[in-house]
């Protein structure tokens, strides 16, 4: 049950992490529900990574539109072709910014968040969803953010 999760606060970044992965995937295997599951996702990535904004944006008819999240008021529709989330649903790939004023075409959702990673999640191939994380701190993310992120999305597909 999601009250039960625990992350060691002392923990490094990768440690917590690792920690908390089998967690979420224990907590999704149980529900089939893809909504549920993201909402869940998102509140306990928020609370155990101590993220600024998480969440999904979802392909819906040929845009992205905001799912399930946790932080400050959202964009609600981001085109394949704008800001940070388009570009790493369009590439199929993972977006590292560093500094979001230093990436064209960024859309800023709150002037408050400085840096971000996107991670794309895949159904046969094709991107369905992306998972972003805003932070409020410069170069908030690394490869760290990268692997486990991605390790992430795929348990996500694993119980689409
Ligand atoms: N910054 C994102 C938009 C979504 S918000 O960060 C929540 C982007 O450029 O795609």
């Amino acid at each position: 049950m999601a009250e039960n999760i625990v992350v060691s606060s002392t923990a490094s970044k990768e440690e917590r992490y690792s920690e908390v992965l089998p967690q979420l995937e224990a907590l999704i295997k149980t529900e089939t529900d893809l909504i549920a599951n993201l909402a869940n996702i998102a509140a306990v990535l928020k609370y155990t990574m101590q993220f600024f904004w998480v969440g999904f944006y979802i392909n819906r008819e040929g845009e992205l539109v905001l799912g399930p999240f946790q932080g400050p008021v959202a964009c609600t529709r981001i085109p394949f072709d704008k800001g940070v989330c388009g570009a790493a649903f369009t590439n199929s790939e993972t977006i590292i910014v560093a500094d979001v004023e230093q990436f064209p075409g960024h859309i800023a959702c709150s002037s408050d968040s400085k840096s971000e990673i996107v991670v794309p999640v895949f159904k046969d191939d094709s991107v369905i969803m992306v998972l972003d994380v805003d932070s409020d701190q410069i170069a908030a993310f690394d490869q760290v953010d990268k692997i486990y992120l991605e390790k992430l999305a795929a348990v996500i597909t694993a119980n689409l």
